[in-house]
């Protein structure tokens, strides 16, 4: 009995065909005198009536979940009973014989139902999961866009390398996946966070073009738009500059949203590092609303009000939001809101709020009318406004309004539900300092190329190293971070200037990055590339809550896989053999 048709095929054209179908035991119902079962297989589903004798009788025993192999007729459904919302809906299969392939337990939730199980079901039952139309549909989409990717890639000359898995640790910033080798006891494989140094390799090698589907790995904390085991989309250039890489990328995410069946517009927009987290307070903004940040530390400089004085005599900013709350926010729910800051590091929330009368707030009376008016000014606040304050340092200012221009935007409901709002993030700096280990940080990875000659800066000239800018770009869609890359170094001199910049010693460098100092002495070209984080993109155009929802086996949030229990322990002899002793104090 092996199928002549899937279960999304079948039409009124095909009425009175003999046909086999196999698949999954949707649903059943069952009205005395006749049975009816909605078959489902990946492709869709075919209604299958059993109407007399000893096939109906048969027919009582399918479940939830059987598979069956069916074999009928394509008949027209009687007049009133088409479904319209089914693409088979017009016809069904007059049952004349069948055969159960297996049965099933009944299945731990029911699936398509209104009723979506908490994700632990979800994650432990994966494979039935991934039965639901809304997974499929995930899935689906996923392969049909890595096709396209493949596609378009190829065509544009990129070629498909595969490279280790077990390697050394690259730079990506987040801690390894180590592995064991059996081998050379006490040394270990790390798993790739990124192909960086492999697809730079290949750009020495004159491969000139480099894409691949690449899995990395990164133990860090989990959180929704984050997997200890994700995908980008990789790629590498060599004898380019930013717009060619901006170029292509574009042209790439034209042709992945067209598959998906949404027309976006090219190019996008471009914005600085330093607009960016001036005006969003983010360098992943998210710029579909209109709410923006402005400087009032120079109209506030000689202010009465003293926790704003104070915070311009420490060295800091005064910075503001102006947000159309209408009535809708009581004094508790304003209240509430400094509590929501105050995880983003915030010491208070300072608001006034506009009315006919001019500014209200606990704070106005501190403010000279003038400044009052420039505030009002600045954000030209309408009746209804309410403007809040940040006073700190301005990198705690900037992350303090950034999160809570979000956070109001989503309150008010006043993003836009639907629509892409990508931008490119240029300018980025090329280095941070890391007050906490007094060194200075970099902001993308070491083998970004800064934008300006820096080949004589002497490195005790530090204290201008925040102002030196990178090669890098980022891009962001609705305030996510999709994908970033850079221009690299291409020669070894200036890569150890970085390298010095950042404290990594000569000894260290040459044990961690040998071989790519090697090949910068080797005819290295100039090269640039992006990484893109796939699973995102899906998850965006899903609208999915989650990348776990856009990928097949996903592990929790906590980092393992419901499924397979992984990780688990292993046995004695396997840790004998790779020399591991366990430490089994508790901590
Ligand atoms: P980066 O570290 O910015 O760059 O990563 C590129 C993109 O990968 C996605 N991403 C993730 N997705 C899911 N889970 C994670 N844990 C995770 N981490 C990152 C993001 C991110 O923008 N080698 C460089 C690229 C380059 O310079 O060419 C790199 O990996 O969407
Ligand atoms: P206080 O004088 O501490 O009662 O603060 C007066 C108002 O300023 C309160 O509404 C505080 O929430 C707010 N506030 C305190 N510190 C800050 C700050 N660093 N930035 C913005 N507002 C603040």
């Amino acid at each position: 009995m092996k199928r002549t048709h899937n279960c999304g095929q079948l039409r009124s054209l095909d009425i009175s065909k003999k046909v086999i179908l196999c698949g999954w035991v949707h649903t059943r119902r069952d009205h005395g005198g006749i049975i009816f079962i909605d078959l489902r297989d990946r492709y869709g589903i075919t209604q299958v009536v059993f109407g007399s004798g000893d096939i109906l009788e048969k027919a009582k025993t399918l479940k939830p979940e059987y598979v069956v192999s069916i074999e009928g007729t394509v008949s027209k459904r009687p007049e009133g009973t088409i479904n319209k919302s089914l693409p088979t809906g017009e016809i069904e299969i007059s049952a004349e014989k069948f055969e159960i392939l297996n049965t099933s337990k009944t299945p731990p939730f029911e699936i398509d139902s209104a009723n979506i199980p908490s994700e632990d079901v979800r994650l432990k039952y994966r494979y039935i999961d991934l039965r639901r139309q809304e997974m499929k549909r995930n899935i689906l989409l996923r392969h049909n866009i890595i096709f396209a990717v493949r596609n378009f890639l190829s065509k544009n000359d990129f070629v498909d390398v595969e490279t280790p898995q077990l390697t050394k640790s690259t730079p990506e910033g987040a801690r390894d996946f180590l592995v064991p080798s059996r081998y050379e006891p006490g040394k270990f494989f790390a798993l790739p966070q990124s192909p960086q140094l492999f697809k730079q390799l290949l750009m020495v090698s004159g491969f000139d073009r480099y894409f691949q589907i690449a899995k990395c790995f990164r133990d860090e904390d989990l959180r929704s738009d984050r997997q200890p085991e994700f995908t980008q989309i990789d790629m590498e250039m060599s004898f380019i500059d930013e717009d060619d890489i901006i170029s292509v990328t574009e042209k790439l995410i034209y042709e992945i949203f067209r598959v998906a069946g949404v027309e976006i517009k090219i190019p996008f927009e471009r914005i600085t590092y330093d607009t960016a987290v001036l005006k969003y307070g983010s360098d992943h903004p998210d710029a579909r609303f209109a709410v923006e940040i402005s400087d009032l530390t120079e109209t506030l400089k000689n202010t009465g009000f003293k926790v704003f004085a104070e915070a311009i005599k420490n060295g800091g900013v005064i910075r503001g939001i102006c947000v159309p709350c209408g009535e809708k926010f009581s004094r508790q729910q304003i209240d509430n809101l400094t509590e929501f800051v105050k995880k983003f590091g915030a010491r208070g929330l300072a608001w006034m709020k506009m009315t006919e009368k001019g500014f209200e707030s606990n704070i106005v009376k501190f403010f000279s009318t003038s400044e009052l008016q420039n505030i009002r000014t600045c954000f030209d606040a309408k009746p209804g406004d309410i403007v809040f304050f940040a006073a700190d340092k301005e990198k705690a200012a900037c992350d303090v309004l950034g999160a809570l221009r979000v956070h109001l935007a989503e309150l008010l409901g006043i993003i836009p539900k639907d629509g892409f709002n990508f931008l490119w993030v240029v300018d980025f700096p090329l280095f941070a300092y890391n007050s906490e280990e007094k060194k200075w940080d970099a902001v993308h990875h070491p083998f970004t190329a800064p934008k300006e000659d820096i080949s004589n800066l002497s490195i005790f000239q530090s204290f201008n190293l925040s102002n030196l800018k990178s090669r890098a770009y980022d891009i962001v869609l609705n305030g996510v971070e999709l994908g970033g890359g850079s221009i690299r170094i291409h020669k070894k001199d200036m890569q150890g200037k970085i390298f010095d910049i950042l404290s990594i010693t000569k000894e260290d460098a040459e044990k961690k990055f040998g071989f790519l100092l090697s090949a910068l002495e080797h005819g290295a070209p100039p090269h640039g590339g992006i990484a893109l984080g796939l699973d995102r993109i899906l998850a965006m155009l899903t609208k999915s809550e989650s990348i776990r929802d856009v990928i097949a086996f996903p592990k929790t949030q906590s980092g393992s896989c419901l499924l397979t229990n992984a990780p688990s322990a292993v046995s004695e002899r396997q840790l004998k053999e790779l020399r591991i002793k366990i430490d089994r104090t508790k901590k």
